[in-house]
């Protein structure tokens, strides 16, 4: 591993000793003063700093505390005369890992300078290895088709910063909560809390003390304790304010504070508390509209969506039915300890056609419930809870109108669609101000195939009425 060293000290002849001994293994850079080596430190990112105490100007102590609060990672070793005790127990209660005394003892140096880096090597690859074990549990976000592709893409980049909001947009079942966490497994704060508010289940009332916490006492029915809010646990984190459509005026005008500057009041309390985390928002309704109805902040929704993301509907992606298919059929395989080898032809193909008004949610409950029953070896349409038609069973909305239960006593099914057909006919063509091929085009028919049947309806009905 390649490392960088800083050196500080205002003696020259150490500098110069030090860097003959250690370049020829890392890439060392000296400095004789301290505020120096600070104003490279973002730029060079040294993993260990060799630092002298007794430094001209900014001393090594305070040096030591601004390095780390830049980053706490940071390896120092101080470098100090025999003599100033004090110092050196002083710098290692404030975070120095060890330290070195003048005159330097060039061996001496050499193992603490090893051991130290021996240090940073076993804690990056836990940090790895933690890294890699986050990133394995997270269900990914699948799909194939190229509006999923430039979504994915785009959320590298977006994911990248620690604090930028995120607003998600899509029908119920598209996957916005996946894809919120998705965006926190990428970023930088992924190690931290993902913490999930739904804002259309709290109370209008709970809102505020849910999001913001409480002190102690602060209303009537509180907790003696007080209460840590949902905004506070997510620290350093994201916050996923799932349903932000239904955030109630009040709690929108204190979310918008919060937003413009990290700072928020617990309900009952005068005390500033500031938090830094990711507000990724999510809503299946169109927060545009609810602007215009004065439903919804427009200077909250500017904020809530410096980026935004439309996850478009499962019919509107066709492409990836496929490829959810045979990703839930592994899935479920796994899960229920099945081995069906594939899906049938026929149930593949009303996946393909099916009105997918749960989007992914539906297909995933359908492939769940047809792994689970399936007889085997392959997904049958039967499997899927789908008759011969092709037509989910207890699923009433699979009809594009609004049908009657079949009675026990039956329907005439011939005289019904006639009455359909007649009643959307007369209707197209009053619109269409009597002209045929207009009308035609109001029911998607070719205008021939419309003037026979309109004809024949005509003619019917005509005979009935004699
Ligand atoms: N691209 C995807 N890859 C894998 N699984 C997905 C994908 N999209 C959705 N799912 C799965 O579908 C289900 C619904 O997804 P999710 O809860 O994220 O939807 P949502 O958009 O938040 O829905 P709602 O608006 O109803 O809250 C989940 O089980 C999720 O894992
Ligand atoms: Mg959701």
């Amino acid at each position: 591993m390649d490392y960088t060293l800083f050196i500080v000290d205002d003696e020259k002849t150490i500098r110069e000793g030090i860097t003959a001994y250690v370049e020829d293994d890392y890439t060392v850079f000296t400095y004789a003063a301290a505020e120096d080596a600070l104003g490279d430190f973002s730029k060079k990112k040294p993993d260990l700093i060799l630092l002298d105490i007794g430094l001209p100007g900014m001393d090594g102590i305070t040096a030591l505390n601004r390095f780390k609060a830049q980053d706490a990672d940071v390896v120092v070793i101080m470098i100090t005369a025999y003599e100033d005790v004090g110092s050196v127990i002083k710098s290692m209660k404030q975070g120095a890992w060890d330290y070195i005394v003048k005159p330097l003892q060039m061996e001496g140096l050499e193992v603490t300078i090893s051991n130290a880096l021996e240090t940073i090597r076993l804690r990056r690859e836990i940090k790895d290895l933690q890294e890699g074990r986050i990133r394995k549990e997270v269900p990914c976000f699948i799909g194939e088709s190229q509006v999923i592709h430039d979504i994915m893409a785009y959320i590298e980049k977006v994911a990248k910063s620690p604090d930028t909001p995120v607003l998600i947009q899509g029908e119920t079942g598209t996957g916005k909560e996946l894809l919120a966490s998705t965006i926190h497994y990428r970023s930088p704060n992924f190690a931290g809390p993902f913490i999930t508010v739904n804002c259309a289940a709290i109370p209008k009332d709970l809102i505020e003390s849910e999001l913001f916490g409480y002190e102690k006492g602060a209303f009537s029915g509180a907790s003696a304790k007080g209460k840590t809010g949902l905004i506070e646990m997510a620290d350093k984190g994201t916050l996923f304010l799932d349903e932000v459509g239904d955030l109630n005026p009040d709690a929108q005008a204190k979310l918008l504070r919060f937003m413009e500057n990290g700072e928020f009041y617990r309900v009952g309390s005068t005390e500033k508390q500031y938090v830094s985390t990711r507000i990724v928002s999510a809503t299946n309704r169109n927060l545009e509209e609810m602007i215009e109805n004065e439903e919804f902040r427009d200077d909250l929704y500017f904020r809530i969506s410096v980026i935004r993301l439309q996850v478009p509907s499962l019919n509107q992606r066709e492409e990836d039915v496929q490829i959810f298919a045979g990703h839930f059929l592994k899935f479920f395989n796994t899960k229920f300890c099945r081995n069906l080898t594939g899906i049938r032809e026929d149930a593949m193909a009303f996946l393909n056609r099916y009105k997918w008004k749960g989007n992914v949610r539906e297909l995933k409950n359908m492939m769940e419930r047809g792994v689970l029953t399936a007889d085997g070896p392959e997904l049958t349409l039967g499997d899927l809870g789908v008759d011969r038609a092709g037509t989910a069973k207890g699923d009433e909305n699979k009809s594009s109108i609004d049908l009657p239960p079949l009675s026990p006593d039956g329907v005439d099914l011939t005289a019904m669609k006639a009455d359909i057909d007649r009643f959307y006919f007369r209707q197209a063509m009053e619109l269409a101000g009597g002209n045929e091929s207009q009308a035609a085009r109001l029911l998607n028919m070719k205008h021939h195939a419309f003037r026979y049947q309109y004809k024949k309806i005509m003619d019917d009905h005509s005979g009935k009425d004699e």
